[in-house]
C-alpha cells in the first residue's frame, strides 16, 4: 500500500501559516509517500512567486499544482520553466510556458504521475480537459507509473464529477480544487478511482473563500473590481489522504483532512 496527501489551495501568507502550524503533525500521523499542494494563490492570494515557493519547498511538499490564477504573478512564467515540480494546468494551448504533468518517484521507488487540469464551465475556455487527460494518461502509462493523481481545478461540481466518472479505473485519484470549500463527497468510485469534488483551502477561515469579507461583499454590492487580499484571523489546513495499491494503482480509501480553527 502507498499513501498520498493532497493539500487544497494554499491562500497567501495565512495559507503558509496553516501549513506551518498543522502539516508536521499530519505528516507524523499519516506518513504519506507523496505530498501534493495546489499553490496557485500562495503569493499574497494571487499567483505564485519565488519567495513563497521556496518557503513551501521547506514543508516537504513534492509536487505543486495550480490553476487559472497561476498567471497572476509574472514571476510564475519563469518559475514554470525552471521548477520541474511546479505545474500549470496541462490543457492550456500549445506554446504556453511550463508543463502540466510530472512523474515523482517516492522514497520507496514508486513512480507516481501527477496531472494538473483546468475546467471550462464558468471559467476561461481552454482545451478540453477530458481529451487532454486521455492523452496524458497514455503517455504516463508508457513511462511506467504505478499510480496517477489528477488535480482538476474547476468551478462546477458537475464537470468535476463527470471527469471523475470518465477517468474511473484509469487513474488513482481525481481531486478537485479551486472553490476553496471542502466537499463531503469523498469516495472510491467503482473502478477504483478515489474522488473528491474539492479538497478545500489551506488558509484563513474568516472572510469569503479566504478573501477579506469587505472586499468581496463590496464587489457584490457595487460590481467594482477588487483586490483578492487574504482575510486575517484564524487559519485551517484542508486536504485529503488517499491510500492505494501501488501494484494496481487502484485506490483503497479516501479521507478528508481538516485541521485548524473556525472563524468563530
Ligand atoms: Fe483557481
Amino acid at each position: 500500500m502507498a499513501r498520498l496527501l493532497f493539500l487544497g489551495d494554499v491562500m497567501g501568507r495565512p495559507g503558509r501559516r496553516a501549513l506551518k502550524a498543522h502539516l508536521p503533525e499530519i505528516l507524523a500521523e499519516f506518513s504519506p509517500d507523496l505530498v501534493v499542494a495546489n499553490v496557485e494563490n500562495a503569493a499574497g492570494g494571487a499567483g505564485i512567486s519565488a519567495r513563497p515557493l521556496n518557503e513551501l519547498k521547506g514543508f516537504a511538499i513534492d509536487v505543486f499544482t495550480s490553476g487559472n490564477h497561476i498567471w497572476d504573478n509574472r514571476e510564475a512564467y519563469s518559475l514554470l520553466e525552471t521548477e520541474p515540480y511546479l505545474l500549470r494546468p496541462t490543457n492550456y494551448p500549445p506554446g504556453v510556458p511550463g508543463r502540466g504533468v510530472v512523474v515523482h518517484a517516492t522514497a520507496g521507488g514508486v513512480k507516481i504521475g501527477v496531472i494538473n487540469l483546468q475546467g471550462r464551465v464558468f471559467m476561461r475556455e481552454i482545451d478540453c480537459p477530458f481529451r487532454a487527460a486521455d492523452r496524458k494518461i497514455e503517455t504516463l502509462k508508457d513511462s511506467g507509473v504505478s499510480a496517477i493523481l489528477v488535480d482538476f481545478h474547476a468551478e462546477a461540481t458537475s464537470e468535476k464529477e463527470a471527469l471523475g466518472r470518465y477517468l474511473d479505473g484509469r487513474v488513482t485519484a481525481v481531486i478537485g480544487t479551486h472553490t476553496h470549500v471542502q466537499t463531503a463527497d469523498g469516495r472510491v468510485l467503482p473502478g477504483g478511482t478515489a474522488y473528491l469534488s474539492d479538497a478545500g483551502m489551506c488558509g484563513p477561515t474568516g472572510g469569503v473563500i479566504g478573501v477579506k469579507t469587505e472586499s468581496v461583499v463590496g464587489r457584490f454590492l457595487n460590481a467594482l473590481p477588487f483586490r483578492a487580499e487574504p482575510a486575517e484571523g484564524p487559519v485551517a489546513l484542508r486536504g485529503c489522504v488517499v491510500d492505494f495499491d501501488e501494484k494496481t494503482g487502484r485506490s483503497l480509501s479516501i479521507e478528508t483532512v481538516d485541521r485548524g480553527d473556525a472563524d468563530g
